[in-house]
């Protein structure tokens, strides 16, 4: 199987060859959401919404992909967005995006849920990954592990905001599947959290522990899971170095709008003042350019990054990202525009819909 998706021509090839890959309850888990899933469905088909505006005659003889994200060189706009459970998908886990990313030429969030220990993420990329925080205990718990994470040398650190509670997913509640429980001992970061022995909640977060987290580390701070302009500001504020638009791929809250409609007004906010990042929905590299024109300074791939991994481990992830590029570089030639920088909401129209199903000729 790793050899076919090492190989794969298309995106839907890996995500084919995962779900052969993976137990279905494990499938479930990856591609479920919160209830009935309309969040998921909804970040998906937000990109159906819109298409491109092409200008012609422009003689662009090449273009460029890549970007920085906070100091690090991205070969394209696309990072790994945050996952802690990559160890339940391949057995190389967290090691395995890590090597993916350094290998490509992008960064990865590595999840503090991660079964991998920090140091062996850091041992595997070659850039510097940034560490994922979910806020599980007081200071006593998140400082010694911010020193850890600093002295290991991650290059930012992500709060994660979205997930007051676990989110109810009927696929997994069905299945009787959860992936993380009390007894699981595989989690090192967490074993000093007093808030591990009830893996559901967040503990006491709020702007004010923002704040305080903010002061205490010398690391840019992106915060993750904003969905409103106003608490975009709010993160600005408490000293966000990048706001994270994301509504967990649609795994936290059913009936949410899709991240791709919330995002223009949050970057209106933002007015240039942090970095605006996102993610939702996104699957091939068309997917990207529409989202960097709307604002985004770089986007994410969670449920892409996981599938490549069960069904290719880092070869797979490297193929993914390969992929992205190729349709990325594609449709900028297309569209008349020399780099993702220079995309702007003038690359856009909005589209009517069209039913997929229905063929071109009766
Ligand atoms: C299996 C799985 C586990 C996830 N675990 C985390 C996590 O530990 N921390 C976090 O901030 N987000 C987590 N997320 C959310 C992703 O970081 C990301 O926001 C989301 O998957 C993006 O949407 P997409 O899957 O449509 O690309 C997880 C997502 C998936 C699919």
């Amino acid at each position: 199987m790793t050899n076919d998706v090492e190989n794969a021509v298309l995106v839907e090839q890996i995500a084919t060859a995962a779900k052969e890959a993976l137990e279905p309850k494990l499938w479930d888990y990856v591609v479920g959401g919160a209830g009935r899933e309309s969040t998921v469905a909804r970040n998906r088909q937000a990109f159906d919404a819109w298409g491109f505006r092409r200008r012609v005659l422009r003689n662009i003889q090449t273009v460029e992909t890549s970007t920085s994200l906070l100091g690090e060189e991205l070969a394209i706009p696309v990072f790994l967005s945050p996952i802690g459970s990559l160890e339940l998908l391949h057995r190389e886990g967290a090691r395995a995006s890590a090597q993916a990313a350094g290998q490509y030429g992008t960064t990865f969030f590595y999840g503090v849920n991660s079964a991998t220990p920090m140091q062996d993420v850091v041992d595997a990329g070659r850039g510097q990954p940034i560490f994922q925080l979910y806020v599980r205990d007081g200071r006593d718990w998140w400082q010694p592990l911010l020193e850890s994470v600093e002295r290991l040398g991650f290059r930012a650190l992500c709060i994660t905001v979205d997930v007051p509670v676990i989110g109810r997913r009927d696929r997994d509640i069905r299945n009787h599947f959860f992936a993380l429980t009390a007894s699981d001992t595989r989690r090192p970061n967490l074993s000093a959290a007093a808030g591990f022995s009830d893996p559901s909640r967040l503990h006491g977060l709020d702007w004010d522990v923002l704040k305080d987290i903010v002061a205490a580390t010398r690391l840019p701070v992106i915060v993750k899971g904003i969905q409103d302009p106003a608490d975009a500001l709010l993160a600005v504020e408490a000293g966000a170095a990048a706001v994270y638009v994301s509504n967990h791929g649609g795994r936290q809250l059913d009936d949410e709008p899709a991240t791709l409609e919330i995002l223009p007004g949050i970057v209106d906010a933002v007015q240039g003042r942090a970095k605006v990042l996102m993610d939702g929905g996104i699957t091939h590299g068309i997917d990207v350019v529409k989202a960097l024109a709307l604002g985004a300074d770089a986007v994410g791939v969670g449920k892409m990054q996981a599938l490549a991994l069960a069904s290719g481990g880092a070869p797979g992830v490297v193929r993914l990202l390969q992929l992205f590029e190729e349709e990325i570089r594609n449709t900028l030639y297309q569209l008349g525009v020399a780099s993702v920088g220079a995309l702007g909401r003038d690359a856009l129209h909005p589209l009517s819909r069209i039913d997929r199903d229905r063929p071109w000729i009766a």
